[in-house]
């Protein structure tokens, strides 16, 4: 088909709004895939990865579909991730679309993911078409959610489309709306190839496989490309389109998007955002809007048992293969040993992480309490970023301490605006605006230290709220405040993994709540165990956990001593999750111990 008949198309949607389910139906009513295979192969994938955690990815689907006004047109649907953390990577995806379906759902209304989405969507001057889903639902007040969507967003709605996706009402309209207001890609076949990669994989036969839209110029089979900013140069193996099975071709030309593989070995060598370009005639610029995902967290990572430490590395290594933004170095703790120190985009990825550790390598992990990066500006005028509260420089040859600081934008029902003012208030946040929206919801936005969020604020606005609230945050900058050095002592000694950064007004406070946390969470031992809470040589706080009596030990032992010891050694062999620190075996709990301080 001519350019002029291209469409590329994302949707954009609050989590639960519907964005999968009109997906499939517009899968399914252009006859891309049928409905016998829909359920097959797409319930099916969708199943396996739930189960594996891993976020449930489309990435991008060719559709076919012939207008009512007689001619052929290619549909192309272009996935975005719905999580904050990964907020560049659906600013990459956007930027390869010129038009989104912006999906409500009828019976909700604008939610803090929505609005983040649609700002991205109009920072790429992108044409929006307003979907109002669940049309079906007895709750369903479409006229309501118009006027929600027209005030915040001031997106005209007079002609939004009413669907159900579950019903299947509303559909060839979307589809029509698609063809009459998202406007074609220009026509640049002529200039030097230019394509923008929105996504990658890794696959262990092909190597990386990447998913790109080509903005100018036209890409074949056997080309040498260039990528722009790594740039790394590599021959395609393969080249096609995603329908949504991947079909080959022999080229691509500008507006369109595929995929394409070349023995590209790891996705950080072919990262999103990312500009391919021929090796031979190259662009002389890369596509605007090009920067590395940042992590933005961090934690240490620890085998329970030293002798994983190489297995360790290796998992990471292989996971870093599918994971551009995964970083990791080597880190040694007095307490803990050897681990790696990673970082993450934000706590999801930090979760995701984790858990495929654990289950896709079968490794028993330690992780410590993430931290934020802190800019440490010195008394000799120098400055250092660290990630890991221990080597917070001493306080001798500080000058100041800065922490990353973010706006959080919350979206409410009014009733719950008192206890998130007072949550975010007791989180160090500044409070910046409130409005009242239509029928009682309202937004609000603060900033707060990225601290004080990574830690449980997301829980706790969900339960304060009764699930009710949302939220989308993003970076802001640094700010200086009078942060200091929180260690904790288990038997005398400092433990490293557990030192954190705190404000001062709030060290004691979080002092005493931690080693009174430590205490129920660090089991008894056949001796008693000081607990103490210090700023450099001042302890702020003490307990101490009381050695277990002689008749427990008794009870506990007594009986069929061989057989408990059996049992025990059984127990060792599933996850521990204990790490000996001296003659004290700490649980992985105490680590996260500062996050559960409420
Ligand atoms: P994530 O993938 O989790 O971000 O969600 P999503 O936005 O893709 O939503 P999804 O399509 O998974 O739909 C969420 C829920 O809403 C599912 O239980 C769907 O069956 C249901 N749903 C989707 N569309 C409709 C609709 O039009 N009417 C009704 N009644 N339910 C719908």
């Amino acid at each position: 088909v001519p350019v002029s008949n291209i469409r590329n198309f994302s949707i954009i949607a609050h989590i639960d709004h519907g964005k999968s389910t009109l997906a499939d139906r517009l899968l399914q009513t252009t006859g891309t895939v049928s409905n016998r295979e829909m359920k097959e192969q797409f319930l099916d994938n969708m199943e396996l990865e739930r189960e594996r955690g891993i976020t449930i990815k489309l990435q991008a689907a060719r559709m076919n579909y012939r207008g009512e006004d007689g001619q052929d047109y290619v549909l192309n649907l272009i996935d975005t991730p719905g999580h904050v953390d990964f907020s560049y990577e659906v600013s990459r995806s956007l930027a390869a679309c010129e038009g989104a379906l912006l999906v409500v759902d009828a019976s909700q209304g604008v939610e803090a993911q929505t609005l983040a989405n649609v700002y991205l969507a109009l920072e790429h001057n992108l044409e929006i078409i307003p979907v109002l889903n669940k049309i079906d639902l007895p709750g369903a007040e479409p006229d309501r959610v118009k006027g929600e969507i027209e005030e915040i967003i001031g997106l005209d709605c007079s002609s939004a489309i009413l669907a159900s996706a579950k019903e299947g009402i509303g559909i060839s309209e979307i589809l029509e709306s698609i063809v009459h207001l998202v406007p074609p890609p220009r026509d640049t076949v002529q200039e030097p190839l230019r394509a923008l990669i929105f996504d990658s994989y890794y696959d262990s036969y092909r190597g990386v496989i990447v998913y790109f839209r080509v903005m100018d110029g036209t890409l074949k089979k056997g080309d040498r490309i260039r990528l722009m900013a790594s740039r790394k140069e590599y021959q395609i193996d393969e080249l096609g389109v995603l329908s949504p099975n991947q079909i080959q071709v022999d080229e691509l030309h500008a507006g369109e998007v595929g995929y394409l593989s070349a023995a590209i070995k790891a996705v950080a060598d072919a990262r999103v955002g990312d500009t391919i370009t021929l090796a031979t005639a190259p662009a002389k610029e890369p596509l605007p809007g090009y920067t590395e995902a940042k992590p933005m967290v961090f934690c240490g990572l620890f085998p329970t048992d030293a002798d994983e430490f190489e297995d360790l590395r290796e998992a990471l290594e292989k996971l870093r293969l599918n994971d551009a933004a995964l970083q990791y170095e080597p880190e040694t703790s007095s307490a803990m040993g050897f681990g790696f120190r990673c970082g993450f985009l934000g706590l999801l990825h930090m979760e995701i992480v984790q858990e495929r550790l654990e289950r896709e390598y079968d490794l028993d992990l330690i992780t410590t309490a993430p931290s934020v990066i802190y800019k440490v500006r010195l008394l000799d005028g120098s400055e250092v970023y660290i990630d890991n509260p221990s080597h917070l420089p001493d306080p001798q040859k500080r000058e100041a301490i800065e922490e990353p600081y973010v706006q959080v934008d919350m979206i409410t029902p009014e009733e719950f605006v008192g206890p998130l003012m007072e949550l975010s208030q007791s989180r160090r946040g500044v409070f910046k605006d409130m409005k009242y929206l239509t029928q009682g919801r309202t937004t609000l936005t603060y900033e707060l230290p990225l601290a004080e969020v990574v830690t449980d604020f997301f829980d706790q606005m969900k339960s304060r709220s009764r699930g009710y609230a949302s939220m989308e945050y993003h970076l802001i900058g640094y700010r200086e405040n009078p942060l200091v050095k929180l260690d904790i002592l288990i038997n005398g000694d400092p433990v490293d993994p557990l030192a954190t950064i705190v404000h001062r007004d709030k060290a004691y406070y979080v002092g005493k709540a931690l080693v009174e946390k430590l205490k129920e969470l660090i089991p008894r031992h056949q001796f008693k165990i000081p607990l103490q809470a210090a700023i450099g040589s001042r302890v702020v706080a003490s307990e101490h956990i009381p050695a277990l009596r002689k008749d427990v030990l008794a009870k506990c032992y007594g009986g069929d001593i061989s057989r408990k010891k059996k049992l025990l050694q059984k127990q060792a062999k599933g996850k521990k999750r204990l790490k000996a620190i001296g003659t004290v075996d700490v649980p992985q709990e105490a680590f996260m111990a500062v996050l559960k301080l409420q």
